[in-house]
């Protein structure tokens, strides 16, 4: 099986010589470069189909969903899915001891239970378009970067005004692709009254938590359900009681058909941020320092965190918010560090700049990978002190208060965030040389003669100890730091408008694709499983056997709902698909879009990756990156077997 599918994989591989399999995040409005390509890996629709502003297609039933999420339309009523961990804040919100919707799930048995979530949005994208002409009127070649930006904030500014001028609920943006060898605009229709339609227990929604987060096998049923409401003439409307189900202009079918190894996938969603051209000293640095360092302090952290929630229950509920979005990043990057060692990145970086650089010699091209080396040996050292602040000062919850952030205090354990201010703080002296500290830091240590404890006993007990040295850090970082940081940063990107435009020269013949900046992309790929090493390989596919293997009620994360259980006991389920693997090139962000068969039917929502192939935002590997997808035909079982809410099937599309 896996012989055949590499051998076919090669086959595709020769078909598109130039681009590795299924790499690639597209633009939908430049879908056209990439139909042929689709469609000979088995799509079966056409460039209108995917994205057309003069016909409805499929961008018109996706969204961006809040603020860094995606999500799908499923109902000509505004019905829409996104993942459990997207809507998770709006499940939290609405709930309390009495109703605990987080533990116990929610279902809305008819539309006058649906839950308004102020401050939600949702963005539809009515049309994008290269700006870059109209960007850069005016440029000259003499113009500092200075002048360049301030050019191009005013044409875009300019830009955006007249698109939204005459439309309800318009919203631009302009934003650079290729280091700003490209612009385009983006316009939205955002809608501002979205209800919570449905959500599934925690222990299904959430099912593995931080143990399976980023891992295959994985059973998490990590789906959450939510209706986009409209006025009468069906245009954005604050929330009000007499608002209607939004009328979307396409939404999509659901397939419950199944998918199989090999099978075309198709991911629609708004994929938040990669770096696939950077020189191999950003590679090398992320690699060997930044990756290892962060992880080490948040190992730190973590421990510290999960020492006071093993011993209470209260404490573990307060702190399993921040211990989860301490703990993504930190699995995220072991992932990604050890995928650029075993890929060998930064020498097959190095080779690329090498060949590269003789092909430049005598061009513009030339001496830029030289000059960019030259900016990182620069840069380096303060931008690891930048980082190494984020990571420990800035962990610290006392420190923030200091700095004026507002905390929820119900979620606030001391004994945690004093033993995290002792270690992190420790590990801030120790780590930077003393040039990266304010006087005040240095006066204050003296004083305590090094004793970081005595130190904390103090900025815990008296308000403006704590506030002095809060303010001391931020003032030198956002004063003396940031500054620097910013200005390599901006020389950085001015080289790399140039590199990465020789790089398109340089290989004319690759179709280049921009890194991802939270707009809409199509990514393509088919369903495949993996081999995370040696003799072992990972089958694409999960079931609801896999659940009850796991199922311990003794370990939170694998602990079920017993109504799971029990219907597991009536016998029949056992093949029931969970989760399903594809090598879709997604990225954070891309929680909650839509995957789609050949057809353009819905199979299946993204809500992850494997951890080993979380270097993708670097480099794609297509034997190891693999997208983590819940299979459409578990939303749908746990719709009717656990929620009973199974009069929503009636107003979505199945396809046969
Ligand atoms: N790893 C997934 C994504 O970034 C899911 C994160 C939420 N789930 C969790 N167990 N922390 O971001
Ligand atoms: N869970 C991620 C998100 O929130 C997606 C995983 C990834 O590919 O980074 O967008």
């Amino acid at each position: 099986m896996k012989r055949i599918l590499t051998l076919s994989a090669m086959l595709l591989c020769m078909a598109s010589p130039l681009l590795k399999a299924d790499e690639g995040m597209w633009l939908p409005a430049l879908i056209s470069q990439r139909i042929g390509d689709m469609q000979a890996k088995g799509f079966k629709l056409s460039a209108e189909d995917v994205y057309s502003v003069n016909q409805a297609s499929l961008k018109d039933a996706v969204v961006l969903f809040g603020s860094g999420c995606t999500g799908e339309l499923v109902s000509a009523d505004g019905l829409l899915f996104t993942n459990h961990h997207c809507g998770y804040s709006y499940i939290q919100k609405h709930s309390s001891v009495e109703h605990d919707y987080l533990k116990d799930g929610f279902w809305a048995m008819s539309r006058a239970e649906e839950l308004p979530n102020p401050g939600l949005t949702v963005r539809f994208l009515e049309r994008m378009e290269d700006v870059t002409a109209m960007v850069l009127k005016g440029y000259k070649a003499k113009m500092t970067e200075e002048q360049r930006q301030a050019l191009v904030k005013k044409n875009a500014d300019k830009l955006k005004e007249q698109a939204v001028k005459d439309g309800q609920g318009l919203k631009a943006s302009v934003e650079a692709l290729f280091y700003g060898n490209q612009y385009f605009l983006f316009v939205f229709r955002e809608y501002t009254d979205v209800r919570l339609v449905g959500a599934p227990p925690s222990s299904i929604g959430k099912f593995g938590g931080e143990t399976d987060n980023w891992m295959w096998p994985r059973h998490t049923g990590d789906f959450s359900i939510f209706r986009i409401y409209a006025g009468a003439d069906n245009m954005p409307a604050e929330y009000s009681e007499t608002n209607v189900p939004y009328h979307p202009k396409r939404f999509m079918k659901i397939s419950t058909a199944g998918v199989k190894e090999g099978d075309f996938t198709f991911v629609y969603g708004c994929p938040g941020s990669t770096q696939e051209y950077v020189h191999s000293d950003l590679v090398e640095y992320i690699q060997n320092v930044s990756d290892p360092e962060k992880i080490a302090l948040r190992t730190t952290r973590l421990g510290i965190m999960k020492k006071y929630m093993d011993r209470s229950q209260a404490v573990r509920i307060q702190y399993s918010s921040k211990y989860a979005s301490v703990a993504n990043a930190w699995k995220k990057w072991q992932g990604e560090e050890k995928g650029l060692r075993k890929n060998k990145v930064v020498p097959v970086k190095q080779a690329y700049e090498a060949r590269f650089e003789e092909w430049a010699r005598g061009t513009r091209y030339a001496w830029l990978t030289e000059m960019l080396h030259n900016l990182y040996t620069q840069r380096n050292p303060v931008y690891r002190a930048y980082e190494y602040y984020n990571e420990t000062v800035r962990a610290v919850e006392k420190i923030q208060m200091g700095m004026g952030r507002k905390l929820d205090m119900k979620d606030y354990y001391q004994p945690i965030d004093e033993e995290i201010f002792v270690a992190m703080m420790e590990a801030f002296d120790k780590a930077l040389e003393d040039t990266y500290k304010p006087e005040f830091f240095l006066e204050k240590r003296a004083q305590y003669n090094g004793d970081m404890v005595a130190w904390k006993d103090a900025v815990f007990a008296d308000e403006n100890e704590c506030k002095a040295l809060a303010e001391a850090l931020n003032e030198h970082y956002t004063q003396q730091i940031m500054p620097v940081v910013r200005e390599y940063n901006q020389a950085i990107t001015l080289r790399y408008r140039d590199y990465m435009q020789g790089q398109m020269e340089f290989e004319a013949d690759k179709t280049f694709y921009p890194d991802a900046n939270l707009t809409l992309r199509v990514a393509y790929g088919h369903v495949e499983g993996y081999q995370p090493s040696d003799a072992v390989y990972y089958r694409p596919v999960s079931t609801l056997k896999g659940i009850i293997e796991k199922d311990n009620p003794d370990i939170f994360d694998y602990n079920i709902p017993q109504v799971l259980r029990d219907i597991y006991a009536r016998g029949g389920f056992e093949n029931q698909p969970v989760c399903f693997l594809a090598t879709n090139h997604t990225t954070g962000g891309n929680s909650g879009s839509p995957v789609l068969n050949a057809d353009g039917n819905l199979i299946g929502i993204n809500f992850d990756r494997v951890w080993e192939g979380t270097m993708s935002d670097l480099v794609f590997d297509p034997e190891i990156c693999r997208n983590i997808s819940l299979d459409v035909r578990y939303l749908l079982f746990v719709i009717k077997e656990v929620g009973h809410a199974d009069y929503l099937f009636d107003e979505m599309v199945f396809a046969e």
